[in-house]
């Protein structure tokens, strides 16, 4: 099986393809999109999902919708509405990651500084580099964060993952899973165990995947067996990714992840996130400003279209939770490795500019 690079491909004659993360790992099959609305729709429905990969999308989704109101004709001011409109729809796709929002503002800051320099299909083109841009930074960054948190694994023989934070959630590479992925290319192969993660079940579906096609030693665990092995010993260290850590350390991740921390806590293993700055929101002091997602009923009350509970039975489906930053042992960054207290470690490496 061949290794497997992006979920995301700007094709150059006008459209963004991506990989369908709704259907694996039985159907690997691609879509590509022409406008932001089948942008937006394709982040909420999740055939692209993981807090990069959102971000990267929405860039790709903001150029397409830009192209086509410059194709209307639309110039100006009326073209600059237009612009606003296609941010606003894209930030009302998902609440929780952050990266979709800095995505967004790093495009809106581009188009506020070249609308009236350039000519409006010339915008486009601008636009479109700097999605491109956010794409190739962000692999860049998972690189890093691979290279930087490989060292803490070093020595440890079984990881528990959690969600899917590899290639699929991100430009390529991955953020968690890319620290696994570096310990195999340093020569330190590691046991990944990687949780199921309902109701989505992005464990089963998309990290074993990978893992597969990685040649990563992968166990799958339904999400209840994590304590069972972390009594007997088999588990040497947690690492998971991150949908927004807050300015104290505080951080969403996948609902679960925060189940996994305080069995962590109580085994006395090491608890790591691995998230780019982009992660990182120090607009909020804590994780309890953090909005959380509730998702559709139906993603808990029923699976791949069966029903497994009963007509019309009350569902909880927050999809994400927040895991304070007292249990994460260190929030692995491409600018370096924060430890507690977070509320200064983490500013000093925002305010770092290399
Ligand atoms: O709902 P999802 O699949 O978008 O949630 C993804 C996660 O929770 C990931 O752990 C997180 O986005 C980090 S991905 C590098």
């Amino acid at each position: 099986m061949s290794a497997f690079t992006s979920p995301i491909e700007w094709i150059e004659r006008g459209a963004v393809r991506m990989l369908d993360q709704t259907v694996l790992p039985t159907i690997e099959r691609y879509h590509d999109y022409t406008d932001a609305e089948g942008v937006a729709a394709a982040i909420r429905t999740m055939v692209i999902r993981g807090a990069p990969a959102i971000g990267i999308a929405a860039a790709f989704g903001l150029a397409l919708g830009l192209r086509r109101a410059v194709e209307e004709d639309l110039r100006g001011a009326a073209l600059r509405a237009r612009f606003d409109e296609l941010c606003e729809m894209l930030a009302a796709t998902r609440p929780t990651a952050v990266n979709l929002f800095w995505a967004i503002e790093r495009m809106r800051r581009r188009f506020e500084a070249e609308a009236a320099r350039v000519s409006p299909s010339e915008l486009v083109e601008l636009l479109v580099d700097e999605a491109t841009a956010i794409h190739r930074e962000d692999v860049a960054c998972n690189r890093r964060i691979g290279a930087l948190g490989a060292p803490l694994l070093h020595g440890v023989s079984s990881v528990l993952t959690h969600c899917n934070t590899g290639a699929l959630a991100t430009g390529g590479y991955g953020t968690a899973l890319g620290v696994i992925r570096r310990c195999y290319e340093e020569g330190h192969p590691i046991r990944v165990l990687a949780n199921e993660t309902r109701p989505f079940l992005q464990g089963a579906r998309l990290t074993a995947w990978e893992c597969q096609r990685e040649g990563i030693d992968v166990r799958l665990l339904t999400d209840a067996m994590a304590g069972h092995f972390m009594a007997r010993g088999a588990i040497g260290a947690v690492i998971v990714g991150a949908d927004r850590v807050a300015a104290n350390g505080d951080t969403a991740n996948k609902i679960g992840t925060y189940t996994m921390a305080v069995l962590a806590h109580v085994h006395r293993l090491p608890f790591y996130v691995a998230a780019p700055i982009s992660t990182i929101d120090l607009s909020l002091a804590s994780g309890e400003l953090i909005p959380i997602e509730e998702r559709a009923a139906s993603e808990v009350s029923s699976c791949f279209g069966q029903p497994i509970a009963p007509e019309g039975v009350a569902v909880c489906n927050p999809a994400f939770d927040v895991t304070p930053g007292e249990l994460i042992a260190a929030i692995i960054t491409e600018r370096g490795v924060a430890r507690p207290p977070y509320d200064e470690s983490l500013a000093a490496l925002v305010a770092r500019t290399d």
